[in-house]
C-alpha cells in the first residue's frame, strides 16, 4: 500500500496513511485533532439505553483523558503530570522495576521456561503504574484487574456489551480511586495522586476528577502497550538468533536495541485523526471531518526514511522511529516504557539460558490497532 497507493480511501470512506513523512506531517499538523473516542461512545449510548444501560461513566472519564483534549486544557494538565514523566524522574525507579521483574521472572529461571507475557510482560507494567500512582496494597489485585479490562478501551471492534460491562468497571474505579484520594488527602505520601492533590491545592485549577481521570488514562494507555513492547521485541529477537546473541555479549546496547525493537514491530501499528480544514496530501483531498489513519508500523518500515527497513539491527543509528507518535500528543510515558523494556528484556536474555520459541503457532490479540500477542511461551 505505502509504494502503490500511499494515500488511500478505505471501503469506510477513511484515509489510510503509510508514509512515515506524511504520518509525521499530520501528527505535527494542528490542522488534524486527535480521534473522538468519548463522541463515538456517546453515539453508541443511544442504542443501550433501551435496555436500561448507559455508558455514561465511561464517556465522562475519557473525555477528559489527555489524548482527546487540546490546548489550553492539554498543556496546564500535561505540563502537571509530564513531570513524573520526566526521564530523570523515570530513572529513579530503575531499580524498583528491576525487583519487579526479578520476582516475577524467579520461577521461570529455576524451570528454565516461562509464558513471557502472562508472567512477565502482563504484570509488569500494572505494578509499576500503581507503584508511581501509590495504589495501597489492599486494593492491588483488585486494580491490577480493573486495569486490564480498561486497556481493551482502544479497540474498534469492542461490541456493546463489553462496553457496558467496562462503564461497571469504571464506576467502581472511580468509587475506590477516590477514596484513596481521600485518603491521601488527610496523608499525602511520596507518590503521583499525593503529587496531583499537591498542584490542585497550590492552585493549578486540577480538580477531583481529573486526578480520577489521569490514574485510569495512565492503566488505559501504559498497559497493553507496553505488553506488546516486551511481547514483541522477545519475539523479533528469538526469530533473529544473531541478534540476541550480540545484546546477550553486549548489554550496554540495550538503550539502543529497544529503540530498534520498537520501530521493527511497533506496539501500536495505528492511530487515528480527524481533519477540521480541507486539506491535500500526496495529490488527494483530504475533506474536513473526514478520518485519517495514520499507520506508524508502516512509517516505520518506510524505505525513504530507513536504511534497509524489513532488517532488524540492534545497533541501527538515527533510528527517528515513530511508535511513540509525534506533536502534542506525543507518549507521555515513552521514558517509563523504555526503561521497563530495557530491564525486562535484558533480564529474560541473561537470565534464562539458551531461550527458544517453544510453540509452532502464535496467536495474535485481535485489536487492529495494538500489535500484541496472546502468549509467548519459551524454554
Ligand atoms: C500517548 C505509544 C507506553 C502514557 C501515546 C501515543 C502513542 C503511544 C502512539 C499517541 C496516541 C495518539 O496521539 O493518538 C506508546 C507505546 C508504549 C506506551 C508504544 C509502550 C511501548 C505508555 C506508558 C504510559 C503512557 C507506559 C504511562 C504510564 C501515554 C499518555 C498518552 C500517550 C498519557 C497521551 C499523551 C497526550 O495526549 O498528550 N502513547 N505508549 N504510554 N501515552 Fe503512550
Amino acid at each position: 500500500l505505502r509504494a502503490k497507493e500511499p494515500v488511500h480511501r478505505n471501503f469506510l470512506g477513511s484515509w489510510v496513511l503509510t508514509r512515515y513523512a506524511d504520518v509525521k506531517f499530520v501528527l505535527r499538523d494542528s490542522n488534524f485533532r486527535s480521534d473522538n473516542l468519548p463522541q463515538r461512545l456517546k453515539n453508541k449510548n443511544s442504542y443501550l439505553e433501551d435496555r436500561h444501560q448507559n455508558l455514561n461513566a465511561l464517556v465522562s472519564a475519557c473525555s477528559k483523558w489527555l489524548l482527546y483534549i487540546e490546548p489550553p486544557d492539554h498543556t496546564r494538565m500535561r505540563s502537571l503530570v509530564g513531570k513524573f514523566f520526566y526521564p530523570e524522574m523515570v530513572e529513579r525507579l530503575r531499580p524498583q522495576i528491576q525487583h519487579i521483574v526479578d520476582e516475577l521472572i524467579g520461577n521461570a529461571q529455576l524451570n528454565n521456561s516461562m509464558d513471557i507475557i502472562s508472567e512477565l510482560a502482563r504484570p509488569l507494567p500494572v505494578r509499576v503504574i500503581s507503584k508511581m500512582l501509590g495504589v495501597p496494597e489492599e486494593i492491588q489485585n483488585q486494580v491490577y484487574k480493573w486495569a486490564e479490562e480498561i486497556s481493551t478501551i482502544f479497540d474498534p471492534l469492542n461490541s456493546l456489551s463489553t462496553l457496558a460491562h467496562m462503564n461497571e468497571i469504571v464506576l467502581k474505579f472511580t468509587e475506590s480511586f477516590r477514596e484513596v484520594i481521600a485518603q491521601r488527602e488527610k496523608e499525602p505520601q511520596q507518590d503521583l495522586i499525593s503529587f496531583l492533590i499537591t498542584a490542585r491545592n497550590e492552585g493549578d485549577k486540577l480538580s477531583n476528577d481529573e486526578i480520577l481521570s489521569i490514574c485510569m488514562l495512565l492503566f488505559g494507555t501504559g498497559e497493553e502497550t507496553t505488553v506488546n513492547l516486551i511481547g514483541n521485541g522477545m519475539l523479533a529477537l528469538l526469530h533473529h538468533p544473531e541478534q540476541m546473541e550480540k545484546l546477550k555479549q553486549q548489554p550496554a546496547i540495550i538503550q539502543n536495541a529497544v529503540e530498534e525493537l520498537l520501530r521493527y514491530d511497533s506496539p501500536i501499528q495505528g492511530i487515528s485523526r480527524t481533519a477540521i480544514e480541507n486539506i491535500e496530501i500526496g495529490n488527494k483531498e483530504i475533506k474536513a471531518g473526514d478520518q485519517v489513519i495514520v499507520y506508524l508500523g508502516a512509517a516505520n518500515r518506510d524505505p525513504k526514511q530507513f536504511y534497509e527497513p524489513d532488517c532488524l539491527d540492534l545497533t541501527r543509528n538515527d533510528n527517528r522511529h515513530l511508535a511513540f507518535a509525534d506533536g502534542i500528543h506525543y507518549c507521555l510515558g515513552a521514558a517509563l516504557a523504555r526503561v521497563e523494556a530495557q530491564v525486562a528484556i535484558n533480564t529474560l536474555i541473561q537470565r534464562l539460558h539458551n531461550l527458544q520459541l517453544y510453540t509452532d503457532t502464535l496467536e495474535w490479540r485481535t485489536n487492529i490497532n495494538l500489535r500484541g500477542l496472546k502468549s509467548l511461551p519459551v524454554t
